[in-house]
């Protein structure tokens, strides 16, 4: 099964883009108290999406859960087939919270002129490799890989959907000092997960009480979202879209650091490590990676 990738720019972005979107994205009218939640693929998005919506709603999850069932969590780039979600936004009630895997250089441009707040999580790429290899089974909008070896080179070469890994987390780090940027790590999400709630919580000015933070973290944790029907998109609105084929896997896999182990060869974890220290060792950037 072959899936064709938009290319744009040098980036594989899912098929059902076309340049004209890619226009209107540029484009797009930032509110200020619009939240971005960005990431490449498989860093933690839907947890980030989790805790930022119960934060939202005081930690209330029957508010949290209608919501995310409709406008609250909205596509953007990553449209359904059948919607185009970011023409649809300018209707959206404030704040709206707007995920998406856009690259810098693809972003609104309002975005990176400071308006709107951007959350963005970066997870360790090796684990971040073994999770979007699982999900390459499970979704079906993206081509299923004929191995781990072919998936890694893919990977690292940036032939997979949204590109060079290292292009996307270095453009968004580039970012971090601006104050409308928040730079979070998947690893430290689960080193200290009230910590890094509490960060959140600061970081968009939204009055919580500890109470709240409580809840917060309480229904954000794995087994919570695995479980809960409203936030286990394989129940939910991917699964009726076609998206994801839940007979191929799962999206709450195993939500750990260090999986990678099982995966990666010592060839091949020597030769990652080499390619991203060259890419990001000077940059300043580094993760846990157990
Ligand atoms: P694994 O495949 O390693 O289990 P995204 O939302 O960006 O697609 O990322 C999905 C990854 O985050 C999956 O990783 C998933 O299990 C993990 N994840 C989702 N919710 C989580 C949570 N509450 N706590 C820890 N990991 C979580």
């Amino acid at each position: 099964d072959r899936v064709e990738y938009f290319r744009y720019k040098g980036i594989s972005l899912p098929r059902y883009l076309v340049s004209e979107d890619m226009d209107a994205i540029r484009d797009f009218a930032i509110r200020d108290d619009d939240v971005f939640i960005i990431t490449y693929p498989k860093s933690g998005t839907a947890w980030l999406q989790r805790i930022v919506s119960l934060l939202r709603f005081g930690g209330d999850v029957s508010k949290t859960d209608q919501k995310e069932q409709d406008e609250l969590v909205p596509y953007f780039e990553q449209k359904c087939e059948e919607s185009v979600p970011f023409r649809e936004l300018p209707e959206a009630p404030s704040p709206r919270l707007i995920k998406s895997h856009l690259h810098m250089f693809l972003a609104p441009l309002q975005l990176k002129q400071g308006k709107g707040k951007v959350i963005y999580v970066a997870r360790n790429p090796k684990d971040l490799a073994v999770s979007y290899y699982h999900f390459h089974f499970l979704c079906t909008t993206i081509k299923t890989p004929t191995s781990w070896e072919q998936f890694l080179q893919e990977f690292v070469s940036g032939e997979v959907c949204t590109g060079p890994w290292h292009n996307h987390v270095l453009g968004w780090w580039e970012q971090k000092d601006n104050p409308n940027v928040l730079f979070l790590k998947y690893e430290d999400l689960q080193k200290n997960t009230r910590k890094q709630v509490e960060k959140v919580a600061e970081f968009l000015q939204w009055p919580v009480t500890p109470e709240v933070i409580d809840k917060v973290v309480e229904q954000s944790t794995f087994q919570n979202m695995a479980t809960n029907p409203n936030t286990n998109k394989v129940s939910g609105k991917e699964a009726k879209a076609g998206i994801f084929d839940s007979s191929k896997g799962t999206f709450f896999r195993k939500g750990v650091v260090g999986d990678w182990k099982s995966h990666f060869s010592d060839e091949q974890s020597q030769w990652f490590d080499n390619f991203y220290q060259e890419k990001l060792g000077p940059t300043g950037l580094h993760f846990d990676f157990e």
